[in-house]
């Protein structure tokens, strides 16, 4: 029996609140609140009748921690789950702490405006200290650890696929197949076609973020950083097929160069066909993908903004989307002294995605996930206080629960390295 409120009611946050929906007994009463409410309202009227969880809607504007605070204590969630952007991280840590509730996301934080000094100062320091210059890090959310294990709360970060699942591999891998792992190598493979020229298939603007900025890897204790896409390698993924993939820096390897011991190298691969590589060159290469504001007629405009006006909008790729993604992790390392390859992933396929829940699988397999991490939390199952990543939390109650609700793992013990 709880009560959750979630925030955010786009691609991701659909498909979490429909799989909350199916678990009605754990998942009793659910808010969705977002910027616009009437979405929420829609997704509320197709759920009514279809489940026994309790839902009702609300609007908040989640950049403003006093009307997020507002809302907390009027509804008094179990749980808030954070399902909108990642510049939203911080104002909802904020807020939780203030109400005395537990929090979790799916995205670490980047700050909208990546030309506010004040940001802009502690991020150069950052990139010269770290090495790498990703605008999102874990260190904005590690710095609330110490107030949310003094407040008995629970911060659970980055609970998607990638980051995500993809942690909870890792602890599995350490805690079933090896005494020590020595590299890890994450591949992101979407074999889906939607039929459009060029199109994201999360949030444009973080994806498009992510995917124009410098490569990166952990490699005998630093970061190594690399132009964009200049790292590609071809891999053959089960039942997708061969498919080209490229080096991006990627949020959990963050947090495994810490949490997993002795690790030597980590990578983390995503897949990209040409034509998408080459729209996404094109309008990087005419400003298309800043976010600094341009004067146009009188109006300041965000190119990334703006172009994420004119692109698909990635919920509506359900219907036109065929294939499979395929995500997991290689391992190699050693156990009983000897040495040991180990492969772990889960093939998804977008149109069962889409009968079951009107969404393509990229919408699904972090919406998913979502879900299972609140159960997770809800059942009491992950509770330790302070701000945690998932690979710091028991992995196989977590991955039972994946297996169950729709995202089963495959394994192989002989997979191909990637080299
Ligand atoms: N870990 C993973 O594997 C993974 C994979 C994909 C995505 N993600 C993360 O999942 C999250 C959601 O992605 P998505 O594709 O679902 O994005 P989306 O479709 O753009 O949805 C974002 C939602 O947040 C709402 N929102 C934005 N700003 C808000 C604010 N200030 N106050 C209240 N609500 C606000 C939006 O409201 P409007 O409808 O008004 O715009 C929208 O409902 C992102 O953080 C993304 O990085 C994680």
């Amino acid at each position: 029996m709880s009560r959750v409120l979630i925030i955010g009611c786009g691609g991701v946050a659909s498909v979490a609140i429909r799989k909350c929906c199916q678990i009605s007994d754990v998942f009793t009463e659910l808010c969705i609140a977002s910027r616009t409410r009437a979405k929420c309202d829609a997704l509320a009227a197709k759920l009514t009748g279809s489940t026994s969880t309790k839902i009702t809607t609300a609007q908040v504007n989640a950049d403003d921690v006093s009307q997020l605070i507002d809302l907390i204590r009027s509804y008094k969630p179990d749980l808030v789950m954070n399902i909108a952007l990642p510049y939203q991280d911080l104002t909802i840590m904020d807020a939780c702490l203030a109400c005395g509730v537990n929090y979790m996301d799916t995205a670490n934080y980047e700050p909208e405006d990546t030309d506010d000094p004040s940001w802009r100062t502690v991020y150069e320091k950052r990139c010269a200290e770290a090495g790498f210059s990703a605008y999102f890090d874990y260190s904005w959310q590690w710095a609330y650890r110490d107030k949310f294990e003094k407040a008995g709360l629970t911060a659970l970060l980055g609970c998607g696929f990638d980051p995500g699942v993809t942690q909870a591999y890792c602890a599995y891998a350490l805690k079933h197949e090896f005494d020590s792992i020595d590299t890890i190598d994450i591949l992101d493979c979407n074999g889906g076609d939607h039929g459009y020229p060029f199109a994201t298939n999360f949030n444009p603007e973080v994806n498009l973020r992510e995917v124009s900025a410098p490569g990166s890897y952990w490699e005998n204790g630093h970061w190594v950083e690399v132009p964009a896409m200049s790292i590609k390698r071809e891999y053959h993924f089960d039942r997708v097929g061969d498919k080209d993939m490229y080096l991006l820096h990627h949020e959990e390897i963050e947090s495994l160069a810490q949490n997993i011991p002795g690790v030597k190298r980590i990578r983390f691969f995503m897949t990209f066909g040409q034509s998408y590589l080459t729209h996404m060159k094109c309008l990087e290469n005419v400003g298309m993908l800043s976010t600094t504001p341009v004067q146009f007629e009188g109006h300041d405009i965000v190119p990334i903004k703006f172009l994420k006006e004119l692109l698909p909008d990635p919920a509506s790729l359900g219907p036109r989307t065929h294939g499979k993604t395929n995500i997991g992790c290689i391992f190699t390392g050693h156990k009983n002294g000897k040495p040991h390859t180990y492969y772990i992933y889960n093939v998804c396929d977008h149109q069962e995605c889409y009968r079951e829940v009107e969404s393509q699988a990229i919408s699904y397999t972090t919406g998913v996930p979502a879900m299972c991490g609140a159960l997770m939390l809800l059942t009491g199952k992950w509770n330790t206080p302070g701000v945690h990543t998932v690979e710091e939390f028991d992995p196989d109650p977590f991955l039972m629960a994946l297996d169950q609700y729709g995202l089963p793992r495959s394994e192989s013990r002989t997979p191909a390295l990637v080299d």
